[in-house]
């Protein structure tokens, strides 16, 4: 019999693309866009809630990846989070020991990374790239020999593929660019939500976060640094964000992936649970039904969502 999630109407199946919002992360935002639009940098009694509200969402993303709530910066979305960690990063370890100008990335990273790696090229980086094997995962060996001249800014590797689904091997890989000196990023936009992201067990110094690969809006994303990481802004202007990303903050999406954040926090790990069943449900039945014709493209086992 025909499993009721594959009966009747169509399913949207494309969740690593984008994610509907979520109610309660909607409910979040509406406020922040009627009565409390003030700017939360002024200096007067208009600013208090918007100002409040930021706080509240930076705490909600922290208790999720494990943080403090200041290692949290928000962003316009996670493309504007790679590159605040790729360029920010790698142009400010170069500052500080000439040195050190080689970024290491997979080919297979998203577009956001590799072309801000592209960027950094043309000012002089070196950008070697990190093979991966058969099902897309890179081999912590092929890092070490990446990164043994000691000359590495950044190793930046994604925690789970956007196409694939691919989780790759990032406390692993961490450690080895730690112990190379570099510092390491990993784009974590597919993987927040579908599990468990813990920064401190990770070990990394950078991570992104993506508001609409997670039922919050998109547009809005953050990014996690390290306390003491060295991180130049990409985006001039005002002190917003620690001096980090300048622009008046958009309050209302932030309280929205502060809630979704929440929300996720309060669903795992049984959301991961139901979701690998489905996927492997999904998996069982197109086999069923195209035999010989199915093929998986990516890790049979290291793969999103992970139970
Ligand atoms: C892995 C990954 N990184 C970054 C992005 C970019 O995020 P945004 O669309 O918010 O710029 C996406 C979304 O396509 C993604 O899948």
């Amino acid at each position: 019999m025909t499993h009721p999630a594959l009966a009747g109407a169509p399913v949207y199946l494309d969740y690593n693309a984008t994610t509907p919002v979520d109610p309660e992360a909607l409910e979040a935002a509406l406020p922040y866009l009627t009565a409390h639009f003030g700017n939360p940098s002024s200096g007067h009694a208009y600013a208090r809630a918007p100002r409040a509200a930021l706080d509240h969402a930076r705490r909600q993303v922290a208790e999720l990846l494990g943080a403090e709530p200041a290692e949290v910066i928000f962003t316009g979305g996670g493309s504007e989070a790679d590159a605040l960690a790729v360029r920010g990063a790698a142009l400010a370890v170069r500052a500080g020991d000439p040195g050190r100008r080689r970024v290491v990335t997979p080919a297979t990273e998203h577009p956001a990374v590799l072309r801000s790696c592209d960027g950094l090229r043309a000012e002089g980086f070196i950008v070697t790239p990190l093979p991966v094997d058969g099902h897309g995962r890179v081999d912590p060996g092929d890092l070490r020999a990446a990164v043994r001249e000691g000359d590495t800014a950044l190793v930046s590797v994604a925690y789970g593929n956007s196409e694939t689904g691919t989780i790759q091997p990032i406390a692993e890989l961490a450690a080895v660019a730690r112990q190379s000196g570099a510092l390491f990023h990993t784009d974590a936009a597919q993987a927040v939500v579908k599990v468990a992201v813990d920064v401190a067990a990770l070990g990394v110094d950078l991570l992104t976060v993506v508001g609409h690969k997670m039922y919050a809006p998109k547009g809005v994303g953050a990014l996690y640094v390290r306390a003491g990481t060295p991180l130049r802004p990409v985006i001039p202007g005002g002190g917003q964000e620690r001096g980090l990303r300048a622009g008046t903050e958009n309050v209302a999406f932030a309280a929205a992936l502060g809630q979704a954040a929440e929300t996720a926090r309060r669903e795992l790990p049984g959301s991961a649970v139901r979701l690998a069943a489905l996927r492997d449900l999904l998996q069982a039945e197109l086999e069923a039904r195209l035999p010989g014709r199915v093929r998986l493209n990516g890790h049979p086992d290291e793969r999103l969502p992970a139970r």
